[in-house]
Formats: structure tokens, sequence, C-alpha cells
């Protein structure tokens, strides 16, 4: 199982909705997905929502021996559909926040990663809270590859630095965790600071800008709400959004090095 976690400490910069639109096109490849969700406004939660299981994200940050997690662990793959399976977002994710040292979480989340790995998925994608928290770095603790994305507005712009210095840090103690780099999200092609910014960016972190972006395209929203992903959106508009998020889960699925 390969984990991608996608992560950015700003907020509304496109990164439930990517991790959304990875999870049905891998489903759709014929993967065996499972989602978490790590941040509280369970964003993610609600438009996977017919996936859920009945285990929750903060129980993955419970020091519970292994050997006890099949228990609870057997009811979370649905027998019926799905080859995707949603470990929501619940409140005691909050409290951990408080609560938890990094040492204890990312221990215990490492330790449950491996245990769901254990249930035969391919793939595990981690939604983030838009904060430099204890989940989010638990998370890049276990993960293989992390993914940013970002806007191209200056508070955007300004928290990239950051980000960028958390993931090498935590690089130092998770060997394996790759960076895949920035998706420019909600991209106004129109918009001249946008072109600017994203030059800009280019030129300060060629090796980290992902070349597939995505515009800024209502038809993104409306999939979002819909619960499905932007390719079942029966608009004209929608096909643009469509061919940008296929080249950039295409992308993802290389760099990960997926095989289907
Ligand atoms: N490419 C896009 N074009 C237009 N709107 C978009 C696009 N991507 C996302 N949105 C909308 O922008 C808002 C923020 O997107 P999203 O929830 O994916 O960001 P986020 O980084 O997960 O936010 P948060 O940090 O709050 O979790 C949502 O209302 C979403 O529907
Ligand atoms: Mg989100």
């Amino acid at each position: 199982m390969k984990t991608l976690v996608v992560a950015n400490q700003k907020g509304g910069v496109g990164k439930t909705s990517t991790l959304v639109h990875l999870a049905f096109d891998f489903l759709e490849r014929g993967l065996k997905v499972v989602v978490i969700d790590l941040d509280t406004q369970a964003n993610a939660s609600y438009t996977l929502q017919s996936f859920r299981s009945n285990l929750v994200a903060s129980e993955l940050f419970a020091a519970v021996p292994s050997s006890a997690w099949p228990q609870t662990a057997t009811d979370f793959t649905d027998p019926n559909t799905q080859r995707m399976t949603l470990i929501g977002s619940d409140i005691g994710l909050a409290n951990l926040e408080k609560k938890m040292s990094l040492a204890e979480a990312g221990a215990n989340f490492r330790e449950a990663i491996k245990t769901v790995e254990g249930q035969g998925f391919d793939v595990c994608l981690i939604d983030t809270a838009p904060s430099l928290g204890v989940t989010m770095a638990a998370a890049l603790l276990a993960a293989d590859y992390v993914l940013s994305p970002i806007e191209l507005e200056a508070y955007s712009i300004q928290g990239i630095k950051q980000m960028v210095t958390t993931i090498a840090h935590l690089r130092k103690a998770n060997h394996k965790l790759k960076f895949l780099g920035m998706v420019p999200s909600k991209v106004d092609a129109r918009n001249p600071r946008h072109a600017r910014h994203l030059e800009e960016l280019e030129r300060a972190y060629p090796q980290l800008m992902i070349p597939t972006g995505v515009g800024l395209r209502s038809s993104i929203a409306d999939a979002l709400a819909s619960r499905v992903p932007v390719w079942k959106i029966r608009k004209t508009a929608a096909r643009k959004a469509t061919q940008e998020i296929r080249a950039l889960a295409a992308h993802v699925f290389e760099k990960m090095e997926m095989t289907q």
C-alpha cells in the first residue's frame, strides 16, 4: 500500500478537492482505495459519505496494540460495494491536537497505517486540516508521498516556504517521504496576478511545481457538493475541469509508481 498525504497549512487552496478526485480516479483505475479524513471540518467525509466505515480517524491515534485492530477493522470494508473505504473525521481529532505529543501520535498512527495496509488496500489517501498540527505531522511521518495544492494568491504564496520547511524537517524523521510538489489550484488564466505568481513560483521552486494545474472552475465546487467527481457533472463547463483533474491524477499516479 502506498500512502499519500495532501497538505498545506493554508486554508481553502484545493486540498480536499484534489484528494477526493484522486480517490475517485484511482478507484476507477481498479485500485482498492482507503481515504482518511484528518480534518475536523469533515469536507472529504461529506463528499465521500457513501463510503464511510464505522472506523473514525481519531481511533487511528489511539494506543491500541495492533493485534486488537482487526476486530474494528473487519467491519470497515463495506462488503457490498466497494473498493473504496472512508475513515471519516470525528471530533476526537480536535482533542488529540491539544493532548497528544507528536512522538506518541506519530508512533500510534504509523502502527495504525500498517494495520490498514493489512486489509489489502492499494493506496491510502489522507486529507489534512489547514494547520501545522499534530495530526498533519503524524500523517507526514507515516506517509510515502505528500502533495501540496496551492493558490496563486499572495497569502498562499507567503505560506509556502513554511510548508516546504515543515516537509523538509519531517523528512529527516521519515526518510521515505517524497514531496511530489505543489499543484497550482483555482488558477484564473485571465488574471495577470496569477500568471505573475506562477512565474515567480516556477523560478523559485523549479523542481517542485507540478505542471498539471487546475483552473478556477465552478463545476468542481458543484461536484464536491453533489458528492461526485467533476466528470459526472453534465455541464459543458465541466469538460475542461475534467481534463485538468484527469491529467493531474495521471501525473500523481505515475509519480507514486502505482500500477493498475
Ligand atoms: N479548481 C477549483 N475551482 C473553483 N473552486 C474550487 C476549485 N477547487 C476547489 N474549489 C472550491 O474552493 C473551496 C476550497 O476548496 P477545498 O475545500 O478543496 O480546499 P481545502 O484546501 O481543502 O480547504 P480547507 O483548508 O478549508 O480544508 C471549496 O468551496 C471548493 O468547492
Ligand atoms: Mg479541506
